[in-house]
């Protein structure tokens, strides 16, 4: 089992997408363990992204996720990582493959509808940077045959 973590990022939240977002998630089989929705002032979205700091992009991207709120969700399965990435598709939505969630509701390489961590390494750090253990949840999923 692997732990991922995801943000749906201001600008779906204000199209009303966290709900499709998950959908996908789950209907991919991912277990939601945690999740709350924040808003993040620009310190905190530094502070999130400082691996990116040194990038052109960096002031323009802290920005914008603090600009409103997000929807903050840790993602729980086999090869939860690599699994969450595909159904999120490629950074730039225009380049995304069709089905993905950023070709499908991202609206530029910023403001492309969701974030995932991109190594076990930046899971574990993104993971608590939003959750102690105590808000994680354990639980099976019962899953009946046709997506019921
Ligand atoms: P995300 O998965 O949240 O990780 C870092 C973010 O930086 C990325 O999604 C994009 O939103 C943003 N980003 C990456 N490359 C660029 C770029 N060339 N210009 C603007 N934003 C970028």
């Amino acid at each position: 089992m692997e732990r991922t973590l995801a943000i749906v990022k201001p600008d779906a939240v204000a199209r009303g997408k966290i709900g499709e977002i998950m959908r996908r998630f789950e209907e991919a089989g991912l277990r939601i363990s945690a999740l709350k929705m924040v808003r993040l002032n620009k310190r905190q979205a530094e502070e999130f992204y400082h691996v990116h700091r040194a990038r052109p992009f960096f002031d323009s991207l802290t920005t914008f996720m603090a600009s409103g709120p997000v929807a903050v969700l840790v993602l729980e399965g086999e090869a939860a990582i690599s699994t969450v990435r595909t159904i999120m598709g490629a950074t730039d939505p225009a380049r995304a493959s069709p089905g993905t969630i950023r070709r499908d509701l991202g609206t530029s390489i910023e403001q492309n509808a969701v974030h995932g961590s991109d190594s076990r390494e930046s899971a574990g750090f993104e993971v608590s940077y939003f959750f102690r253990g105590a808000e994680t949840f354990d639980y099976d999923r019962v899953d009946r045959r046709g997506g019921g």
